[in-house]
């Protein structure tokens, strides 16, 4: 029930937008094979958040055109009734428009293009790519990923009255090489609450962070800082206002099996569920799955008020699977740690662990033992989790990708590889003492393919 191209490889989520109602997701893709290469933009369509219908590839290359190597990430606007895509040509890493007029189906290249052909002269930068634009009081404003050499990751700030004439203005922050990075791919900046929010996807830090702090219309101070996702595969997020006002994020879930794996499977790459962003009252960012996910609710089970006896793990008769919701609400009791494992073997030879550490005080993802498949990322993640004595887990389990939100603030995103056709099983645990399960609500998830379109797909896709 997660989105992925019908075939290859696919990276970033673009071109995020509502549109005459419908959501459009349009994403880094390769036709030609399950890795990174001729990048065009995939598109898939969705009046619900659920469901998705492939539509055409909306952009291509251009032979001899500035984004000859490929259209790399980018962002889409509605300028003034027209659909209009900025987006990065390669090689060398130039800013470039496109526009449609068949409702986001084919997409024309401006003649223009680039529109920003060069970094700012005057500053030694490394990588320009990733613009996300926005408009405010009548003018467009673009920011571009970049880094400044030897100084860390940072964001250009440009402003157009057309989107196809911009000035450089600054950059709008910039962070330290050694904390942050030296170059910030995909930069998102936008208002929430009463605050501003950059994420970022620095080199080489591998995973995405959330910034938040106070813009003034030229420069960002930041507040507060944190980690997106640490789960190990969330990366280039993008988020989008729809109609109703809300922020909604995406994030690319990359494998963590090898590139051998990929070309076997014939795919590379899963789209994260739609998240909603929050600013919590402790200032840092909440994410929470959209509500309309429950649409996707078959058959349930239920558990109420047992307890979680130190030991053993206890196996629930049901359900088992691996196309699952689970939302479980614990007690702490006097347990160290609590939590649940997913994918279990009945000889717990393969199992993934959530769970609530409470000597760390952390959210842990535990897939050290998810696969006996030694090629695959087997390891514990985890994440500062703020709790009381109460712990509520939302897993979206969905074969290799599962998606683990604590609490309605923090998640966890991972992939999992389990080889054994029995490994289907839900097990509850703890350690050092008792837990309680006040409730436990799962729900065996139905497909996002209409019956017959890819039905071969869902079930052959690892
Ligand atoms: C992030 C990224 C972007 C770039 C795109 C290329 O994953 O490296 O910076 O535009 O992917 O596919």
């Amino acid at each position: 029930y997660h989105f992925l191209p019908p075939a290859n490889w696919m990276n970033d989520p673009n071109g995020l937008i509502q549109w005459q109602g419908k959501y459009h997701l349009f994403y880094q893709y390769n036709p030609n094979g399950p890795f990174h290469g001729t990048i065009h933009w995939g598109h898939t369509v969705s009046y619900d958040l659920v469901h998705w219908t492939d539509l055409p590839i909306a952009m291509a290359p251009s032979p001899g055109g500035p984004d000859k190597d490929g259209c790399f990430s980018g962002c889409a606007v509605n300028n003034h009734g027209v659909a209009t895509f900025m987006y990065t040509g390669v090689h060398p890493e130039t800013q470039c428009l496109a526009t449609s007029e068949d409702g986001l189906i084919t997409w024309q290249k401006h003649p223009g293009n680039p529109v920003i052909a060069a970094p700012p002269p005057g500053l030694d930068t490394t990588g320009f790519r990733d613009p996300f634009v926005w408009q405010d009081g009548g003018i467009w404003y673009a920011a571009v990923g970049s880094g400044i050499k030897g100084v860390g990751g940072t964001v250009l700030l440009y402003q157009s009255a057309d989107l196809v004439h911009w000035d450089y203005l600054n950059p709008i922050c910039t962070g330290r090489l050694e904390e942050t990075g030296s170059m910030w791919e995909c930069p998102n900046f936008f208002p929430l609450g009463d605050k501003h929010v950059l994420l970022i996807s620095p080199i080489p830090l591998r995973k995405t962070l959330f910034l938040i702090g106070a813009y003034d219309g030229r420069l960002f101070t930041p507040e507060t800082q944190g980690i997106i996702d640490n789960g190990g595969c969330f990366y280039a997020p993008q988020t989008m206002l729809d109609d109703t006002g809300r922020r909604l994020m995406w994030g690319w879930l990359w494998e963590r099996s090898s590139k051998a794996a990929s070309c076997a499977a014939g795919w590379a790459g899963i789209m994260s569920l739609p998240r909603l962003l929050s600013i919590l009252p402790d200032g840092t960012l909440g994410q929470q799955p959209v509500p309309e996910l429950t649409a996707l609710r078959g058959a349930h089970h239920h558990y109420s008020n047992l307890v979680v006896a130190p030991g053993a793990p206890a196996i629930l008769p049901d359900p088992t699977g691996v196309c699952l919701e689970i939302v479980a609400n614990f007690e702490r009791g006097d347990a160290l740690a609590f939590g649940i494992q997913v994918c279990r073997s009945p000889d717990g030879e393969e199992q993934t662990s959530i769970y609530f550490d409470g000597e760390t005080g952390d959210l842990v993802v535990d897939t050290s033992r998810a696969s006996t498949d030694a090629t695959v990322a087997r390891e514990v993640r985890r994440t500062p989790l703020p709790s009381d004595q109460t712990l509520k887990l939302r897993i979206f389990l969905d074969r290799s990708a599962l998606e683990v939100f604590a609490n309605d603030r923090v998640c966890l995103a991972s992939r999992i590889y389990p080889t054994r056709a029995d490994s289907r099983g839900l097990a509850l645990f703890a350690r050092g003492g008792a837990a309680r399960l006040s409730s436990l609500d799962a729900w065996e998830m139905h497909s996002i393919w209409p019956v017959g379109e890819r039905s071969a797909l869902s079930v052959t896709q690892g």
